[in-house]
């Protein structure tokens, strides 16, 4: 099993990225396969239809969209921006959406989000739903927040907070069987 771990914010010393980093440690202490990436290399332009039409889907979109196809269930880990989606998510979620069939259709997801403030950036987490529900993912009804994250890491990078550590193995745990039974019902 190959599950697609995605932070969103593109920035070096993410906490959103090192919560990823966590989460993919977690999946390979398993034996689960995990495809860590890192944002920047899928560098595209604003959406734009004109650009669309003109020269098709970007190849950095593309690349992403394989990423996706090609795992059996995916992860997403991004902040939330003013209470909402950041743009960069967005906008990648908006190209991939461009691309039949979806990428992310018939893939299981799971949401994680790591923020400074009190509420760990859940508020932009429950924005993504919709979209991509609509887009075909099988979102599992759990979804991690780490709040005061600049705080919450330790020197390995691991979660300082024991019960949290173990809230999300265990949220990983039913994902990855919800996956499993998506994959080989
Ligand atoms: C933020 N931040 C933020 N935090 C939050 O909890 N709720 C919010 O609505 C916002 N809005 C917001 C907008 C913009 C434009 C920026 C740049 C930041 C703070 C954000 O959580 C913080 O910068 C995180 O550290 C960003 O995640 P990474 O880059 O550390 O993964």
């Amino acid at each position: 099993m190959n599950i697609l771990v995605w932070p969103g914010s593109l920035r070096e010393g993410s906490l959103n990225r090192k919560l990823a980093e966590v989460i993919a440690g977690k999946l390979s202490h398993q034996g689960i396969g995990a495809d860590l990436i890192n944002f920047r290399d899928f560098e595209m332009p604003l959406y734009d239809g004109d650009v669309e039409s003109s020269t098709g889907i970007p190849n950095s979109v593309s690349a992403l969209a394989e990423k996706i196809s090609g795992c059996d269930g995916w992860i997403l880990v991004t902040p939330e921006y003013n209470f909402g989606v950041p743009g960069p998510v967005k906008n990648a979620i908006d190209w991939l959406s461009r691309i039949r069939p979806y990428p992310t259709s018939n893939k299981t997801c799971f949401l994680a989000s790591a923020a400074p403030g009190l509420v760990g950036g859940a508020r932009g987490l429950i924005a993504l739903r919709p979209t991509l529900s609509f887009m075909g993912s099988w979102l599992v009804p759990d979804s991690f927040s780490l709040a005061e994250a600049a705080n919450s890491f330790g020197p390995e990078g691991q979660l300082k907070d024991e019960g949290l550590d173990k809230m999300l193995s265990q949220m990983l745990d039913k994902f990855i069987h919800a996956t499993k039974n998506l994959r080989s019902p």
